[in-house]
C-alpha cells in the first residue's frame, strides 16, 4: 500500500485541499474532476486567480436520460460550483451523453482522454464504494464507457437536483483514473467512515471499486476528521 492519507480538520480541509489543487494547476495541466456534494467546497474555496487558465479539465462522469441544462446534470454542476467562479473559466470537456449512440460517445470519450492522459484525477467515494459510475462490480481494467447506475447511486441525483431519475451514464473508467499520474480521493463526513474504513483496511476487489486507488502508485485520501477519525 503506498498511498498517503491525509486527515485534516473538518473546518480547514476545503482550503487546505483547494491550496494542493492550485498548485497542481498549469498550462498544460491535463485533470479529471469529480462532482457531487464533496468536491464542491473545495471548488468554492479556490481563489480563481486565473489557476485554471490553460489547464485541459475533463469531467469525470455525466448521467444519461436528463435534459441538457438539468440542475442535476454533472454538467450543471460543475458550471455553478467552478466554471462560474473562476477567471479565466475553465473549459471542461464532457461526454457526449445526448448522442444518439452513447456507446460510441463513450468510445469517443476513451479515445480523448487516452490521447491525452491525465495528470491528476480529483474524486470522491460513493456510498457503496463507486468511483465516478464505477458501481461495484467494476474491475480495474474496466474503460470508460455507459454505465447503468445502481439504485442508491440513481436516487442521489435527486439531491443533486435532478427533475428525473437517471438509470446510466458515460463515466471515466477505472483503467483510464488508475493510469492518472496522480489520484485524489476525497472524503468528508460521518456517513462515508465505513465506506472509508472498507477502502484503506478491506479486500481490494471489484465490491468496492474505490479499494483500486489503494494500489495506484501516487494516490492521496484527503479525508476530513468527520469521516477519517474512528471512534
Ligand atoms: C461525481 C461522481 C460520484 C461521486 C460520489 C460521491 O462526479 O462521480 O462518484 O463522487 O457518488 O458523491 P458525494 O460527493 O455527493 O457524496
Amino acid at each position: 500500500m503506498t498511498f498517503d492519507l491525509e486527515i485534516l480538520p473538518d473546518e480547514e480541509w476545503a482550503a487546505l485541499v483547494a491550496n494542493r489543487l492550485e498548485a497542481k494547476l498549469g498550462p498544460g495541466a491535463r485533470i479529471c474532476l469529480a462532482t457531487g456534494t464533496t468536491p464542491v467546497p473545495v471548488y468554492h474555496a479556490l481563489s480563481g486567480s486565473g489557476a485554471f487558465a490553460e489547464v485541459v479539465t475533463f469531467l469525470l462522469d455525466e448521467y444519461g436520460g436528463l435534459p441538457p441544462g438539468d440542475p442535476g446534470r454533472c454538467t450543471s454542476m460543475i458550471t455553478r460550483d467552478l466554471v462560474e467562479r473562476v477567471e479565466p473559466p475553465p473549459t471542461v470537456m464532457s461526454p457526449e451523453v445526448d448522442h444518439d449512440d452513447p456507446g460510441e460517445a463513450a468510445a469517443a470519450y476513451r479515445e480523448l482522454i487516452g490521447d491525452c492522459g491525465l495528470d491528476l484525477a480529483v474524486l470522491g467515494l460513493g456510498a457503496n464504494g463507486h468511483i465516478g459510475m464505477n458501481e461495484p462490480g467494476s474491475t480495474a481494467e474496466s474503460v470508460t464507457r455507459v454505465a447503468h447506475l445502481d439504485e442508491s447511486t440513481s436516487r442521489s441525483a435527486a439531491g443533486y437536483g435532478a427533475t428525473a431519475t437517471p438509470t446510466w451514464g458515460i463515466t471515466v473508467g477505472m483503467s483510464e483514473l488508475l493510469a492518472a499520474s496522480e489520484v485524489w480521493l476525497l472524503v468528508t463526513g460521518e456517513h462515508k467512515r465505513d465506506i472509508l474504513n472498507r477502502t484503506l483496511h478491506g479486500a481490494v476487489d471489484s465490491d468496492v471499486p474505490a479499494t483500486f486507488l489503494t494500489e495506484h502508485p501516487n494516490c492521496v485520501f484527503f479525508v476530513d476528521e468527520s469521516a477519517g477519525l474512528t471512534g
